[in-house]
Formats: C-alpha cells, structure tokens, sequence
C-alpha cells in the first residue's frame, strides 16, 4: 500500500491548543493536549463540509464539536473522562435568556452561601494541602456550594470556571504526564481569579439557539459504542476529525486528577482506577491483558522487547493501543455516510531505538476496514532528547500528522 506523505508546516501551528486561547468558550480551559478550533475549520472547508454530522469519538474539551457548532452543522461526540465530558457538554450547551439570567443571579448566592458553609468537606486527594496551601479552606467552601446547586446547567457552568482557576491558584503545575512544583510559581488569589473567570464566561454566552437533543456529547467509551446506538447513528456522519491519546504513555486521569477529585467526578482511588480502565490503551496505569494483536504490529513489538525499556508493561501496551485503534476506527467507519472523511491527528512515538509510526500503521488498519487512505500530511517534527535522536535511525518518523481516510 502506498501512502502520500506530503509536509503541511501551516498546519504545525494548529496542531496544539494556544490559537484556542483568544476564542470565546473555547477558552474557558486550557486545555495542553488539544488542537486548534481553526484546524478544524481548515479541514471542514478543504473537504468542502457543509452539512451532514461532525463526529468525534475523542471529544477532549470539545474543540470539534464546538466549532461544528459554531458552524451551524450537526454533530456527536463520546468522552469517558467524566471532568472532560463535563467540560464538553457546559461548552456546548444552549443557554436561554431564563438560564443566563438564573447564572448572574448564583454570582452572589455562591460567594454569601460559601463564608456561611459550617462543616467544610475535604477531598480525599492526598496532595490537596500541597498544592492548595493556606488556600483550600476557601476553595474547599466555594466547591461544596457549587457542587450542591441543584440545577444542571448552572452547577455545570460555576464548576468549569471554578475548575479552570486551579492549577493558577495553586503550587503545582501540570507537565507532561503529571503535576511537577515550580520552586517559583506563585500562586493566584483564588477568589478573585474565580471571579474574574465567571465574567469572561457569562460574556461569551448569548441567548437565542435552539438546543437540539441530538447535538451532543455521550460519556463513554468509543471503543465500546452499544449496537442499537451504532445502528441509530450509522451512515450519518459527514466527517469525523479526532486525536486519540498518542501512544506516549500520559494518562489523561493522572494529568488531570485535581480537576476530577475537586469536580466530585472522583471520590475514592478506586474511581479513578475505574476510569482508567475503560480509556484507551496509551498509558501504564491501568490493567493490560497481554494480547497477541494484529500481525503487521508485531515487527515493532519484537524490535522493542530488545531494547532496553523502562517498563516490561510497554509491548503489551503497544499491542493493545492497536486493537483498542482497531475497534475505535471500525466504530468510526460506521458511522460515517459512504464517502464521508475521517481525519486522524496523532503524534508517533519512539521506545528504545524503535520508532512506532503510528500514522502510517492507522492509515494500514482504515484501509483494512473499508477506508481508503487519501494522504498523509506532516505537520511538524517531535522532539526528543539529543541522545536518543542519535540513536534512531529513522527519526525523520517522529513527527505529528494528519491521517485522511475516506469510507469506500
Ligand atoms: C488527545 S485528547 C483529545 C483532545 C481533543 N481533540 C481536543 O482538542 O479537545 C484524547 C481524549 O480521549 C479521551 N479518551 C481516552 N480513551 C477514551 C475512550 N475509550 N473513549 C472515549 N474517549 C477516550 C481522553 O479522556 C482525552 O480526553
């Protein structure tokens, strides 16, 4: 099979999340391992999507499903992150001018209800009095209200601009796959950064959409979509652009664990654990069944059982990404109308001297399934560190790019 690599650097920009920062809703959080809400615009209209549905099997914080929106097309999207899914769904949710009027009201009854909280429940995170300091008795007072007001849209709406101040008011900062404490990171006066976040939320809201029920994002696991869902929706999607986890071992449930203990989304390790395992397989932290997969896998399964790794864990781990890939793509496939594209942004990954060109291997698994792989576009270079960059012979592979598939 032959595949066209083309390099696309314009795209090397919008392959990550800062372009997001200066756009209303797509802003409210920052979210490091998402990509631009132009790239999708950019890929709507090179593929000339008008209508139809936008799915995205890895919603993330929403980028995808939020610029369909805005576009005026349909969409669907999954999550198995429960803050994530939550973020998703506040960002594209419709507020009507009787829900905006209800959220101004809650800026006041929030700040009263939290100096008069008699018995402050704590969060069984066991770094919360590092990362927070003096500062958690108030950020404590102020999650307690928000999480008891009962109604759906309004809770939702004060917990993301709560969540979105946290790693500003604390000592920690996430960094790759985890939190890391800056000796010199100071942190935000906490009251006033969530304050200041519910203003520039309540100005981005307007009233006036229709919500349409079938519009939305589903909390759960895409490599698992029930059959009588996937009989619903299938034939119906115009576009599918997504990024699933890269095979880099970062697990979204350690990177963000402050936003799930403190969103009351997580209340025991076994939670999270749960979460863990029901997300694809790209990290450690979670329960592998060694598997023998998929045939064309297993050269690079056996050129890196001979490196020297730092986990025993990772061929099992590369293995299962696949497979997991595999049901993800089928489910895709599914759901797209014949001639519907699918565009896939993922970054490839080295272990040892071995790089996995994971690109070029899900371009191999669509066209297995009925995709035809259209091109490759190469829209930047990853880094590593000087000494394992001169260990790699084909490092030109280590890059970030965008897969095209196209359902036959
Ligand atoms: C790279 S992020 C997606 C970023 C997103 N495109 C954006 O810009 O916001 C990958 C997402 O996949 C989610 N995820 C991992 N396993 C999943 C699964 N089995 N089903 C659904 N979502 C999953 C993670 O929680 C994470 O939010």
């Amino acid at each position: 099979m032959h595949i066209p690599i083309t390099s696309q650097p314009e795209y090397g920009n919008l392959v990550n999340f800062s372009g997001n920062m200066n756009l209303p809703i797509h802003s409210w959080f920052n979210l490091k391992e998402g990509y631009s809400s132009k790239l999708v615009s950019d890929l709507m209209s090179e593929l000339k999507i008008k209508e139809g549905k936008v799915f995205d099997p890895f919603s993330g914080c929403g980028t995808t499903l939020l610029t369909a929106k805005e576009k005026g097309i349909n969409f669907l999207g999954f999550e198995v992150n429960p803050f994530l899914y939550t973020l998703t769904k506040t960002k594209i949710a419709t507020y009507d001018s009787s829900s905006i009027q209800k959220i101004y009201k809650y800026k006041s009854i929030i700040k009263n209800r939290s100096s008069k909280v008699q018995k402050v429940q704590r969060v069984g995170l066991s770094i919360a009095d590092k990362v927070f300091g003096s500062q958690l008795d108030s950020i404590l007072r102020y999650r307690q209200v928000i999480l008891g007001i009962r109604d759906e849209k309004i809770r939702n709406f004060y917990l993301i601009a709560f969540l979105s101040v946290l790693e500003r008011c604390g000592f920690a900062k996430k960094d790759g796959n985890g939190l890391r404490y800056p000796p010199r990171k100071k942190p935000e006066q906490f009251i006033t950064a969530f304050s200041n976040k519910v203003e520039q939320m309540l100005e981005d809201i307007v009233d006036g959409q229709v919500a349409d029920s079938n519009n939305k994002v589903v909390f759960g696991d895409c490599r698992n979509i029930a059959s009588d869902f996937l009989e619903e929706h299938k034939n119906s999607a115009a576009l599918s652009v997504f990024s699933p986890p890269y095979l880099n071992c970062f697990d979204y449930t350690e990177i963000y664990k402050v936003e799930l203990w403190f969103g009351g989304f997580v209340n025991a390790y076994s939670d999270l654990k749960n979460i863990r395992n029901s997300s694809l397989t790209s990290h450690l932290n979670k329960e592998i069944v060694p598997e023998k997969g998929m045939q064309m896998i297993q050269k690079y399964i056996t050129a890196i059982r001979h490196q020297d790794i730092w986990s025993p864990k990772i061929p099992d781990m590369v293995d299962s990404y696949f497979s997991d890939m595999q049901k993800v793509l089928r489910n895709v496939h599914k759901v797209l109308k014949k001639g519907g594209h699918c565009v896939i942004i993922v970054g490839n990954s080295a272990y040892g001297r071995v790089v996995i060109p994971t690109d070029e291997i899900l371009a191999v698994i669509g066209e297995s399934m009925g995709f035809k792989c259209i091109k490759l576009d190469v829209a930047r270079k990853l880094n590593t560190s000087p000494q394992q960059q001169k260990k790699i012979t084909n490092s030109e592979k280590l890059r970030e790019s965008l897969v095209y598939l196209q359902k036959c």
